[in-house]
């Protein structure tokens, strides 16, 4: 029964990906969920990795120093411990439930090391473009603790970790975005309890599920563990788990509709622009 009162629209399943395996840095396992052959980009995001193994063989060799130009990258740490370092001065570790939210604008040099020889590392990996405008702005580096991370608590069990945006309850995340304002929560359900946000009706969104099933919208669609779920348009997010606990992202963004020229880890509009990053980088112009 549909309430034809009803003025919401709650987003529906769009696609799902499972991603696909990958290596980068120094050999250090992966799937790749934006930024493959098969999903390319979800404007204005460009990529989204995620990393879970307790053999080192899979991360010890980490993200040794490499350039970024043009976009944000986004760490979020499930388990572990990775320390940053950049040539802009900053310097930080992120254990599990921190974040580091880092403007890389018009070019910065960083590392991201593995603090730890042996046991589990978790985590994602999220590239957030930058409007043509601001690609060339100066640097920037924010990072919070799994304490500075706000947790809201709902009283059907639900709980929310805010890194960036806003919740309907008003639960605000540490991040503070100048550029592009997303919607970045880590969301835990008990087992049949729904998650609802209501939703700009222009975001892309994704759902990336860490543990559990849930199911989408009109609970129409299910999607499981492992799995990225793309979003139709619509002004409400509902999310149902159908396991005893379930626990996702959900990540969402108006999109930039600008071109976009890659080239590595370079990110701008043109391909003129991509070939002056990797000349200014080996200029030592970073
Ligand atoms: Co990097």
């Amino acid at each position: 029964m549909e309430a034809l009162s009803n003025s919401n629209s709650v987003k529906e399943l769009i696609s799902t990906t499972k991603g696909m395996k990958t290596t980068d840095g120094d050999g250090v396992s992966m799937v790749r969920l934006i930024g493959s052959a098969e999903l390319n980009m979800l404007d204005p995001f460009l990529l989204l990795d995620a990393f879970s193994s307790d053999e080192p063989n899979d991360y010890i060799g980490g993200f040794p120093s490499h350039p970024h130009r043009g976009f944000e990258t986004v760490t979020y740490l499930l388990d572990g411990k990775m320390r940053h370092k950049d040539n802009a001065g900053n310097e930080g570790l992120i254990e599990a439930g921190g974040v580091q939210w880092m403007t890389a604008g018009k070019g910065i040099v960083h590392s991201e090391m593995p603090e730890q020889e042996n046991g589990l590392l978790s985590g994602f990996q999220l590239w957030v473009n930058l409007p043509a405008e601001n690609k060339m702005v100066e640097p920037q580096y924010q990072e919070f603790s799994a304490a500075e991370v706000p947790v809201e608590h709902w009283e059907n069990g639900t709980e929310i970790r805010v890194i960036t945006g806003k919740t309907q309850q008003g639960t605000k995340g540490p991040v503070n975005n100048t550029y592009v304002s997303p919607l970045f929560m880590d969301v835990a359900l008990k087992a049949g309890k729904a998650f609802q946000q209501e939703i700009d009706v222009e975001d892309n969104t994704l759902i990336y599920v860490i543990d559990g099933e849930v199911s989408i919208g009109n609970e129409k669609q299910t999607l499981s563990a492992k799995n990225i779920g793309i979003l139709e348009q619509g002004d409400e997010i509902k999310v149902t788990s159908k396991t005893d606990q379930a626990r996702f992202l959900v990540i969402s963004a108006k999109p930039l509709n600008e071109p976009v020229a890659r080239g590595g880890p370079f990110v701008m509009n043109t391909e003129d622009q991509v070939r002056q990053a990797f000349s200014d980088y080996r200029s030592n112009r970073f």
